[in-house]
């Protein structure tokens, strides 16, 4: 071994702490061995029955333990919060950045060498890398796999994407109380995150991209055997990776967070990302910004076709090559030499990556789209920046100027948007305030304001709709984003009125309030302070602290001084 461990600050030395440190760890049953310059790999792990997606972590710690024993080392498993994305209220978003600093300190407190993340769902994967990022010991990413593709009357169905749509038809009557319950217990079949280009696989994605994954991890499925080889492999590899010293910082440079942002934009991968990878690089002190998106958007063809952009789900993708076999398509795009966890540089190992199914992986020739699935927008109802995935929405929606009808709230808006008589028509532009990371509070997936059933009752299935919220990645729809500032801190959002003429110029990067700019002002200025969420705790410190959504909705004081 060529240095000196970290946790052999622990163990070695002649002080009662040093004695007693071993003492109590071998009241686990452990040998003295343990303690003979064995690089101690932590398994950060995310398991909660309160987090379905993770269920199946506890077994995949195991086969991560198999690898590092075997590689020499001394595994030892900890637990921390987990984000169950379907369960939590008011939203996980709320809790990523508490998460983060759970995954932070108990790297940094403990006798940990390396560290292996387990995560999977929405949340889980960002904060962890988050965490991981600012301890800054080696670490290396397990992602849970997607579930197994929901099925129903002979359908395959995705996750997320599918029970949206569905639950659509059962709200305009067109399905009945048995289609949706035989539904309920066919659209997630196992352990696993959501098995649509969502915000799991994507953050999955980005997470292979990013180098912090041995290659092929993202799309293996989460019941298949080889997820549990990969977990082995990866337990065996942080051992190296300790010995090494190669930390996250090594690893996710300016260049490799560019390389998840293009192979977000390949895959039609989630808004949600653009926030992740935000506050990911602030915890690296790399300066992004949301223009950055944009141009590397601009210049990527999206050509994985998984819903809901495409017509697959990530178990095909799996069949057709995974991430690697993208990452292969694109790599002229891609920073060649970054380095990743297996001390490989991407074009070492993706180059000659197979593709096996050209319509599920498409061609650079032959692309869903030629722009990646996200676009910036700016203009005066976003100073700071707004998002649309593009991909998702209905391509005749993406320019469009029409009359403005306004939710003052979530809760406004699902109090009047069944009503029969609601004065909205194909043309109106839906807009809803306060959902925003003060606002909502924690910046919710609210995004996708439902169809307004009067619509839906004409066969309308989509309109322009504008919010401050995020959205579910599996949701689909003309939905722009992430407003910023939101209208809780008085963004210009907060200034739109029912009637305003509001303009979409999705090829123009605009987002356009028709109001002369000193009503705008004088609008805003007779706005009175919102009451905050909360007076004590943690959401006390999250409204103190947490960034807008241009910045990745981080603490202030967690990002990289
Ligand atoms: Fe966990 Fe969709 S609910 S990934």
């Amino acid at each position: 071994m060529s240095r000196e461990l970290r946790s052999q600050s622990w163990w070695n030395g002649k002080e009662y702490y040093n004695f007693s440190r071993r003492a109590w760890l071998r009241s686990e049953g452990y040998t003295a061995d343990v303690f003979d310059n064995k690089p101690v790999i932590g398994i950060c792990n995310s398991w909660s029955e309160l987090n379905n997606c993770n269920a199946h972590l506890k077994q995949v710690a195991e086969a991560v333990k198999r690898g590092v024993w075997r590689a020499g080392g001394f595994p030892l498993e900890f637990p921390t919060i987990s984000l169950g994305e379907m369960f939590m209220k008011p939203t996980s978003m709320l809790f990523r950045n508490l998460m983060s600093m759970d995954v932070e300190e108990s790297i940094r407190a403990n006798p940990i060498d390396a560290v292996v993340l387990l995560c999977g769902c929405d949340k889980t994967t960002p904060a962890q890398i988050m965490g991981a990022a600012s301890a800054d010991i080696p670490a290396i990413v397990v992602t849970g796999g997607p579930m197994l593709s929901g099925q129903w009357r002979n359908r395959k169905l995705g996750a997320g994407t599918d029970g949206r749509k569905l639950f659509d038809l059962y709200r305009a009557g067109r399905m009945s109380d048995e289609e949706l319950c035989e539904i309920e217990g066919g659209l997630a079949r196992s352990a696993g995150h959501c098995t649509v280009m969502g915000t799991a696989s994507s953050m999955a994605a980005v997470a292979e991209a990013l180098g912090m994954t041995l290659p092929g991890c993202a799309a293996i499925p989460a019941p298949d055997s080889r997820r549990l080889t990969l977990a082995e492999l990866s337990g065996q590899r942080a051992v190296e990776m300790a010995l090494e010293d190669l930390k996250p910082s090594k690893i996710m440079t300016r260049q490799a967070i560019e390389n998840a942002i293009t192979v977000n934009m390949a895959i039609g991968g989630s808004t949600n990302a653009v926030v992740h990878l935000l506050a990911i690089a602030g915890r690296l002190g790399i300066d992004l910004k949301l223009e950055d998106f944009d141009r590397i958007s601009s210049r990527t063809p999206c050509i994985a076709n998984i819903k809901p952009s495409g017509e697959y789900l990530m178990e095909d993708l799996f069949e057709a090559g995974g991430i690697t076999a993208v990452m292969s398509r694109i790599l002229p795009l891609l920073h060649q030499d970054s380095i990743t966890v297996n001390g490989k540089t991407v074009a070492e190992n993706v180059t000659g990556a197979q593709c096996w199914n050209n319509d599920v992986i498409r061609e650079v020739e032959n692309p869903l789209s030629t722009e990646g699935g996200t676009v910036v927008l700016g203009g005066n109802l976003a100073p700071r920046g707004a998002v649309i995935k593009h991909t998702a929405a209905s391509p005749h929606l993406l320019q469009h100027r029409g009359k403005a009808f306004v939710f003052e709230t979530y809760k406004q808006m699902h109090e009047v948007i069944d009503s029969p008589d609601l004065p909205v028509t194909k043309d109106t532009i839906l807009v809803m305030k306060n959902c925003g990371p003060k606002g909502a509070p924690g910046f919710p997936e609210w995004g996708q304001i439902p169809m307004p059933r009067v619509l839906l009752d004409q066969g309308i299935n989509d309109v322009v709709r504008i919010s401050d919220a995020r959205m579910s990645g599996t949701s689909f729809g003309t939905v722009v984003l992430h407003v910023a500032p939101e209208s809780a801190a008085k963004g210009p959002l907060a200034a739109v009125q029912t009637g305003d003429e509001v303009e979409l110029d999705t090829a123009g990067r605009k987002l356009t309030l028709h109001v002369p700019e000193e009503e705008i002002a004088r609008r805003l200025a007779a706005l009175p302070d919102a009451k905050p969420h909360y007076d004590r705790g943690y959401g006390w410190l999250f409204l103190q602290h947490v960034n807008q959504a241009d910045e990745g909705c981080d603490f202030d004081f967690l990002r990289k001084k």
